[in-house]
């Protein structure tokens, strides 16, 4: 039976309605209890969901859905290395790379735990060679500069990562980051670096994306030139492959000591914990990337043993869905107060969307519902700056995440406090508004007239009734960073388990991918009458352009769009 049949879905979908007419306010005056009732403090925080728009009737009936959606039955499998990724047919492992599995599984014939200790321990002894100093270019100069050539998962997770640690920097190699197939960026990289000091780690699960190979290429041609040395001798020196696809990296020319490996059960999405992480133990040191991975670890046993009532990912995911799916609210924004978390909402953005963005049911039908939600969001700050007009006074409603920290990662006097009050005062005035009554008050208070109170106060009133969670760190360390992540990414799979959506899957990236490889030629010649007009008239400008012809009346014969269709 799908999920929208049963009948605690027709209830929720009652109590939605009935939820749309109810004040935030209204709900903390009529349960004095609620604050403590609707947060949860961990090791690593305090999550405060009381200012979401639900009672604790609605919660009862979230998580009899998340019941009656066998959400503890899928947990179990997933734990236990069941190949629920179905459409891949794999097992999904990420919390296997920071040691959380309850029991050790095997995938082709080989332990899994075995394999992650095991390429940890290649993973360190790279990082002590870089940090000693031992790590040389062609002409014998220490390596001093690393540049990690990815996008996606393999890309914004390490520098999300070492962005958020920024106060836990170990040694004194630089980490730099060319995730785009524009070559103005890895051009400004580049342009700040010393060749003969300069190591590449080449990371792609697949080792088979165009950009990313496109960027290996460049910047072996870049080495090339540097040195006036042969391509394969500099691929053995200084570049380092990050794989599941070991055999294309050592066909690549990246020696087989350099190639590190993770493995087709971990998405690429999910992927920081694995030798993706490489960047972060580089720029952080060993010890960081392991204590990010026991963080999530902790996490991971949250979320495997507590339960559905007490379980943070749980009950983000049950509002998550509640929001999106019955409330009818699609967005939702991610607000860190915390400039060190700035790439977070990039990150979750890949995270969630490329996972729960789907429209296919498990059993192959389109969904009656609305799935997982468009994540976006920057730092708080900047976004009250730019964005939160938007939030308080639109008429739309956008649940928020507040995420900050209580101790400050610098040492500058009177910022955090700030700071911190500015979240505090956003999500109280998303949630409480000012009524018009209040508005009238303030208005008279500084003596203006009644005719311009009248005039001014729908200006001025906001409704109210936007909700939000907070999550306050007691610090922003590898520890919590590492829960925090975690958090989130059980969030999606439990939303995804509810929905009855694979999650880990992403065959929407895949045709796009398929085009370009087809337009790219096209971009040059060849026959456009397959293209829709839209496209074949993009083209014939490009090429026009590119020509040095200013009107079409200019172009060659050949270039015109009737002579293509002539062809
Ligand atoms: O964007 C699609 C995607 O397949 C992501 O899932 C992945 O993180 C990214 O491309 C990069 O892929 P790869 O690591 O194989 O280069």
């Amino acid at each position: 039976m799908t999920i929208s049949q049963l009948p605690i879905w027709q209830q929720l979908q009652s109590q939605a309605e009935a939820m749309k007419g109810r004040s935030l306010r209204d709900l903390f005056t009529g349960d004095p209890g609620r604050a403590a009732h609707f947060s949860l403090e961990l090791p690593e925080f305090l999550l405060d969901f009381s200012k979401n728009l639900l009672d604790r009737d609605v919660f009862v009936n979230l998580l009899r859905l998340a019941e009656d959606g066998e959400l503890p039955r899928w947990r179990d499998d997933f734990f236990a290395g069941q190949p629920i990724n179905a459409t891949e047919g794999r097992p999904v492992l990420h919390p296997a790379l920071r040691g959380a599995l309850p029991r050790d599984v095997e995938f082709n014939d080989q332990s899994v735990m075995a394999a992650v200790e095991c390429e940890l321990g290649r993973l360190k002894k790279l990082v002590v060679l870089l940090h000693n100093g031992d790590l040389t270019g062609y002409s014998g100069k220490r390596i001093t500069d690393v540049v990690n050539l990815g996008v996606g998962g393999s890309h914004l997770g390490p520098q999300m990562a070492i962005e958020a640690l920024r106060a836990h920097r170990k040694g004194d190699v630089a980490v730099h980051f060319v995730s785009n197939v524009d070559g103005a960026q890895l051009t400004d990289v580049l342009v700040g670096l010393d060749a003969e000091s300069t190591l590449f780690i080449v990371s792609s699960k697949t080792f088979t994306t165009s950009e990313t190979m496109t960027n290996a290429r460049s910047a072996l041609r870049w080495l090339e030139q540097a040195s006036g040395l042969e391509a394969a001798e500099l691929l053995k020196q200084q570049f380092v492959a990050v794989t599941a696809s070991p055999e294309r990296a050592q066909a690549f020319g990246v020696a087989p000591e350099r190639v590190f490996r993770f493995w087709d059960w971990v998405g690429g999405r999910f992927s920081l914990w694995s030798a993706i992480g490489l960047p972060i133990a580089i720029a952080c040191g060993f010890e960081n990337f392991r204590a990010l991975l026991d963080g999530a670890a902790s996490m991971d046993r949250h979320f495997r043993e507590a339960e559905l009532e007490r379980n943070a990912p749980v009950i983000m995911a049950l509002l998550s869905t509640w929001y999106c799916t019955f409330m009818g609210y699609p967005a939702q924004a991610i607000l860190p107060y915390e400039q060190a978390l700035h790439m977070l909402p990039a990150y979750l953005q890949q995270a969630d969307m490329e996972s729960n963005g789907k429209s296919t049911t498990r059993a192959g039908a389109e969904v009656d519902y609305a799935t997982g939600p468009l994540i976006w969001g920057q730092t708080g700050i900047n976004g009250q700056h730019a964005f939160y007009q938007y939030l308080h006074q639109s008429p739309e409603i956008v649940p928020a995440d507040f995420i900050g920290s209580v101790a400050p990662g610098h040492d500058l006097q009177g910022h955090h406090e700030i700071l911190l009050a500015n979240m505090l005062a956003q999500s109280q005035a998303l949630m409480n508004g000012v009524s018009a009554e209040e508005v009238g008050r303030e208005l008279a208070a500084k003596g203006l007239g009644e005719a311009e109170i009248k005039r001014l106060t729908p200006f001025k009133v906001h409704r109210g009734g936007k909700p939000s969670n907070t999550i306050l760190l007691k610090e922003l360390s590898p520890r919590s960073l590492g829960a925090l992540v975690a958090l989130y990414e059980h969030k999606i799979f439990v939303q995804g388990v509810i929905l009855q959506i694979f999650s880990f899957d992403q065959w929407g990236v895949e045709l796009g991918k398929g085009l370009a490889a087809g337009l790219e030629p096209k971009l040059v010649q060849g026959d456009l009458a397959a293209e829709d007009a839209s496209t074949a008239q993009l083209i014939e400008y490009y090429r026009r352009v590119t020509a040095g012809a200013a009107t079409p009346a200019e172009m060659p014969e050949a270039m015109t769009a009737d002579a293509a269709q002539a062809m």
